[in-house]
């Protein structure tokens, strides 16, 4: 299948580093989200991208004005349908996700594939928002998403093989390293990763050590390249607990449990970088 111009849904913190790595690698992009603001802010941060890396000499200013003519933006989900393929990276929130793969099932030739870069909303669940549900797929990109190398495509039950061949290109033509997980709440990078950080809150709620204490010792005691709160304040609190939320539903298992802190810090709008205050205060 060949593809030229790549859909995607949400220019946040997620949805902007994909339109990026995709507009790098050559594709046409459509980057969509709900408000002209959220877009310009999502152009604005990839603009600064290409922009250091024209300093760092990793690439000419002829070349970063020329990923940047390819990234079209888009306040109406309509604009979609001349894409060969789209990924959606919608706010974490399930109700949400299913709302746009309805409409996007609607809008997109039956032949496009419809992937989803949820962290942890079980594949199953929103393919069956479609009547495409071989062509829905998890394409998950790690945060930053020019840095990391990592892209988990998660295979729902009902995805095809050429599905998922597609995906796996794709995330190799986008200069990424692929890994392939089967469809399980968290599936394999957040089944990991966020009992970890919740365990680290857990640490930070019962005073075992100070923030910076806890991001101490799994930095320089594990080598890990930033601590596990700091990691949640990158994330973002409320996706982390949403996260937990989706271990502890679809696992019924109790080590699960979100942290009452960290509830809590999502409740008062500690949300971490984004907001400005998570574990850490940002300017
Ligand atoms: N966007 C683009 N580039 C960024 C960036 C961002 N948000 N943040 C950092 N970078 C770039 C920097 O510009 C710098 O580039 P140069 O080579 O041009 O200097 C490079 O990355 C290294 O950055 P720094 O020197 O500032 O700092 P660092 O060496 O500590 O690296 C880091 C920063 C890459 C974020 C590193 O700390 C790291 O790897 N942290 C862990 C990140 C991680 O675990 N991500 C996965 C989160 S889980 C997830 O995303 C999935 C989910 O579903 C929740």
């Amino acid at each position: 299948m060949s593809i030229k111009t790549f859909g995607v849904i949400g220019a946040g913190q997620m949805g902007n580093g994909i339109a990026q790595v995709a507009a790098v690698s050559g594709l046409d992009v459509i980057m969509n989200d709900i408000k002209t603001e959220f877009v310009e802010k999502g152009k604005a941060n990839i603009e600064k991208n290409l922009s250091r890396n024209v300093e760092k000499g990793r690439m000419t200013g002829e070349e970063a004005n020329a990923v940047l003519s390819r990234i079209k933006t888009s306040i109406v989900l309509t604009d979609l349908k001349g894409a060969d393929f789209v990924v959606e990276a919608a706010t974490e929130n399930e109700k949400l996700k299913l709302k746009i793969f309805q409409d996007l099932d609607e809008i997109c030739p039956s032949q496009v594939i419809l992937a989803t870069n949820t962290s942890s909303i079980p594949i199953g669940r929103i393919a069956g928002a479609t009547a495409r549900p071989e062509l829905v797929i998890g394409m998950h990109f790690m945060n930053p998403v020019p840095v990391m190398k990592l892209v988990e495509v998660i295979k729902g039950l009902a995805t095809s093989q050429e599905t998922f061949k597609t995906t796996w290109d794709l995330s190799l033509k986008f200069g990424k390293t692929p890994a392939e997980a089967n469809d399980f709440p968290g599936f394999i990078a957040n089944r990991i990763l966020m009992p970890m950080i919740n365990e680290a809150v857990f640490c930070l709620y019962q005073n075992v050590g100070t923030c910076e204490d806890i991001d101490t010792v799994m930095k320089l005691g594990m080598n890990h390249p930033m601590g596990p709160l700091a990691l949640a304040d990158l994330i973002g609190l409320d996706t982390c607990l949403a996260i937990m939320e989706t271990l502890y539903d679809g696992f019924k298992d109790s080590k699960y449990r979100p942290c009452p802190l960290l509830r809590k810090y999502v409740e008062t709008g500690w949300l971490g970088k984004k907001s400005g205050r998570g574990f850490y205060q940002y300017n």
